[in-house]
């Protein structure tokens, strides 16, 4: 079982949302109105960011009105931008309190709160009915989560049927060893990578038809090697809600990729 409050004190921090609005404000931007790309070099906590977003969006198709769930929402990036560039209607679930007090306050200053809700609940336990959702989606969670089919089969039971579920994840490659602290994890206990085949099990097994399976490690590998391409101005970037160390953790993942230590993919699955 995973320790969901190890998980918490992983990802969370004090003063998060000022510390947000102190950088947007340092860098000449306007708080009081912001525009949802603006924070994209923050809010899009996973591997190459809102590119990897418009991709896993594209591979999802959802129309004006779909209904998601995005499971482990972090600080609402993601869920901003399938409101904004998609007219999808979000609702956002997140473990860690900080992350969802985040999400609401940017998102409000976005303008998008009539799309987008967020709520604190564990992604085991979702506090949805049975069918409530055409779309799941989830990006770099599945790595804190133990009991991969509960996981699954959680997501499976909010989607109607024929509702998909569109997923991005960090597995394990074909050799290398992995080097701490990591994005998800400054040590193993709370880490739960597994390797591509045993991901697949757990979601046939919690009921899911796998309609595609990319693997983006290349993707990834080439936008580690290029710096630029990962949008940052500034004092503005990921570390902003991932803490201070997130540049040691993010360069642990890039040899970790490049070592064959780990891989990832993005995965349509489908609720038939
Ligand atoms: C690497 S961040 C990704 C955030 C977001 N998906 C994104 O791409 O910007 C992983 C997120 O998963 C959340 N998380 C981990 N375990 C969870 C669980 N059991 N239930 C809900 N959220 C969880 C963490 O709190 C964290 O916000």
């Amino acid at each position: 079982m995973t320790d969901v409050n190890a998980v918490t004190t992983h990802y969370g921090g004090q003063h998060l949302s000022e510390q947000i609005l102190n950088a947007l404000t340092e860098e000449g931007i306007d708080i009081e109105s912001l525009d949802w790309k603006q924070l994209a070099a923050i809010d899009q906590f996973h591997t190459r960011g809102l590119p990897a977003t418009r991709e896993q969006a594209a591979l999802a198709a959802p129309e004006a009105g779909t209904k998601v769930i995005d499971i482990g929402c972090g600080a609402g990036g993601p869920a901003r931008c399938l409101v904004a560039e998609f007219g999808c209607s979000v609702t956002g679930i997140d473990l860690t309190p900080e992350y969802i007090e985040i999400a609401e306050m940017l998102t409000a200053r976005c303008g998008l709160s009539d799309g987008a809700k967020f709520h604190a609940a564990d992604a085991l336990d979702l506090p949805f009915d049975d069918g409530a959702f055409d779309l799941g989606w989830s990006q770099n969670v599945s790595m804190n989560i133990a009991d991969k089919t509960a996981f699954y089969a959680e997501i499976y039971r909010t989607l109607r049927p024929g509702g998909k579920f569109v997923s991005s994840d960090v597995v394990t490659g074909l050799g290398g060893e992995a080097e701490w602290p990591l994005p998800w994890a400054r040590e193993p206990s709370i880490s739960f990578v597994v390797t591509p085949e045993d991901m697949r099990v757990a979601m046939k097994h919690a009921g899911f038809h796998i309609a595609e399976w990319r693997d983006t490690t290349g993707e990834a590998i080439a936008v580690f090697q290029n710096p630029n391409q990962q949008a940052r101005r500034g004092r503005l970037g990921v570390g902003l809600i991932a803490g201070p160390d997130f540049g040691e953790r993010s360069a642990n993942l890039a040899k970790g990729l490049a070592d064959s230590a780990f891989a990832s993919v993005l995965v349509l699955a489908e609720k038939r």
